[in-house]
């Protein structure tokens, strides 16, 4: 009886009250495509109407074009900078996908640096420096100088599993050059930030924020050793505060601002949100150039572009019934990585997105910020989260970046080289789970990157 149920609920999805619960492999529930092609994080999402699939097809045309100087003949798709990092927001994401840190030396290309100085603002945001703002953007238009080259420096660490097998461990430091503006300050906060793939983006808005606050521990009072704590941030909209779900810290409260940010920040746009240049009084070379129109990205086109990141659709799952898979699996949870990175949760209703609603995902993430340890620290609070925390990214998805993106740098700066060395750099609250994989065997270590891998 259940199973016919089931069957019919999947021919009319319209009749469910109850979305039934889809296989394993199907990550995202019904917001799930199977391709595993370098296309895999490009897709939409299943079930949307003729009117938010033409959405996405704007969105993902504006996603990807390049934006150009105001006045231009192609109004609509000019005002970039005048300080901006990329002209794209594909540049960093391409392919919907991530973007990976430069070799030691050169400067950041598809990474951002995020800058403040010490003291807080409202709700513990962080200070912008007084000339060069909240973020160092490395080109400007033809008139006014860049802000600086951001350039990385390694430093490797050798180190060794229980059994004997050697790893190195590199950490990156930067530095400010060709500073345009005259010096920064002298103590500058900083923190590097790789850019992460966009897949699934709606459902994890959609989890409720009662599911959030539930997860959450901060006096870890189940005496597990990790305390996940929510962030919360102003909702520039609304006035309110309110949980952050996007970004490394967890400082972005919805798609939409995070969106509208990475066109102010990144590109020099403004919008209906952020409406002013990203440049600083400071700046005067940069702030008489013309604009592109207040705001400069309309309403519409933001909307089209909010609506195509909230709808890229999360790839399935592949080789699940394979026994190394199903092992990895284990140890996964043996070892306790599933205590941040969860494997299933619940979104709630999305007005006119069915397959956006009530599903059943498997994410492997709790969206809170943990204490990752010394090793990983930024030492640059932003809201609620500390120096030394991050979000808990999710997973899904991330056996296929190295398909989608052609690399397997990982972690907030992009400093891993693969999977191994990102679990490798894990400490703090997840120190007990990092001293579990020192310790697996060699054919243990390759299930459970075999299990990450089908993700
Ligand atoms: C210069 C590189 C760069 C550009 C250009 C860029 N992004 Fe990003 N994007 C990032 C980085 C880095 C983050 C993480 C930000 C953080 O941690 O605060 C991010 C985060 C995001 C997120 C949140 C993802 C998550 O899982 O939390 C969304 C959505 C997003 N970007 C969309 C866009 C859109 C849309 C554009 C174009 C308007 C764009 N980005 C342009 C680098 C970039
Ligand atoms: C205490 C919570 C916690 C535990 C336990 C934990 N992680 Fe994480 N994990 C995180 C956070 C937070 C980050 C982001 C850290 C950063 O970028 O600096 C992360 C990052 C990662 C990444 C890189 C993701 C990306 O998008 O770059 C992988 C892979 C990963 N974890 C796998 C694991 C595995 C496997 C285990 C078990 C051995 C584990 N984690 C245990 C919280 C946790």
């Amino acid at each position: 009886m259940k199973k016919l149920l089931l069957t019919c609920l999947f021919a009319a999805p319209l009749l469910s009250a109850e979305p039934a619960t889809l296989p394993r492999d199907f990550s995202g529930g019904a917001a799930t495509i199977f391709d595993e092609s370098r296309h895999a994080f490009s897709r939409q999402i299943p079930d949307l109407t003729a009117a938010q699939r033409s959405a996405f097809f704007v969105g993902n045309s504006f996603f990807n074009q390049s934006w150009v100087a105001a006045p231009a003949s192609t109004a609509g798709r000019d005002g970039l900078g005048p300080l901006f990092n990329t002209r794209s927001c594909s540049a960093c994401h391409l392919r919907d996908g991530r973007s990976f840190p430069p070799r030691e030396g050169d400067p950041f290309a598809v990474m951002l640096l995020r800058i403040s100085i010490p003291g807080e603002g409202p709700h513990g945001a962080p200070l912008p420096d007084p000339m060069y703002g909240g973020q160092i953007q490395g080109q400007a238009l033809l008139n006014a100088p860049a802000e600086a080259d951001v350039v990385a420096k390694y430093t490797e660490t050798p180190g060794g599993f229980a059994d004997g097998e050697k790893y190195s461990l590199r950490k990156p430091e930067y530095s400010l050059h060709k500073l345009g503006y005259g010096p920064a300050h002298k103590a500058l906060r900083m923190s590097a930030r790789t850019a992460p793939f966009l897949i699934g983006l709606g459902l994890l808005e959609a989890i409720p924020d009662a599911t959030l606050e539930s997860l959450a521990d901060p006096e870890d009072k189940n005496k597990d050793g990790i305390s996940g704590r929510l962030n919360r941030v102003p909702d520039v909209e609304t006035g309110t505060l309110r949980i952050g779900r996007f970004g490394w810290k967890a400082e972005q409260p919805s798609v939409r601002q995070q969106v509208a940010g990475a066109f102010n920040g990144d590109m020099g746009l403004t919008t209906s949100i952020f409406p002013n240049e990203n440049s600083t009084p400071g700046q005067a070379a940069a702030t008489t150039l013309p604009s592109g129109g207040r705001p400069e990205v309309e309403s519409k086109v933001l909307d089209a572009v909010v609506s195509y990141s909230r709808t890229l659709a999360v790839p399935g799952r592949r080789d699940i019934d394979d026994p190394q898979v199903i092992a990895g699996e284990e140890l996964f949870t043996a070892i306790g990585c599933n205590k941040c990175h969860l494997p299933e949760l619940k979104t709630g209703p999305v007005a006119g997105l069915p397959a956006l609603s009530g599903q059943t995902i498997r994410p492997f993430t709790d969206l809170l910020l943990h204490d990752l340890g010394e090793g990983l620290a930024d030492h640059r609070p932003t809201f609620a989260a500390n120096g030394r925390e991050w979000r808990t990214p999710p997973l899904w998805g991330i056996g296929l970046v190295e398909k989608v993106n052609g690399h397997t740098y990982f972690l907030h700066d992009g400093r891993a080289r693969n999977l191994a060395e990102a679990i490798l750099w894990h400490g703090g609250e997840a120190e007990a789970s990092r001293e579990g994989f020192h310790k697996l065997n060699r054919k243990q270590r390759a299930e459970l990157l075999r299990f990450l891998n089908t993700l």
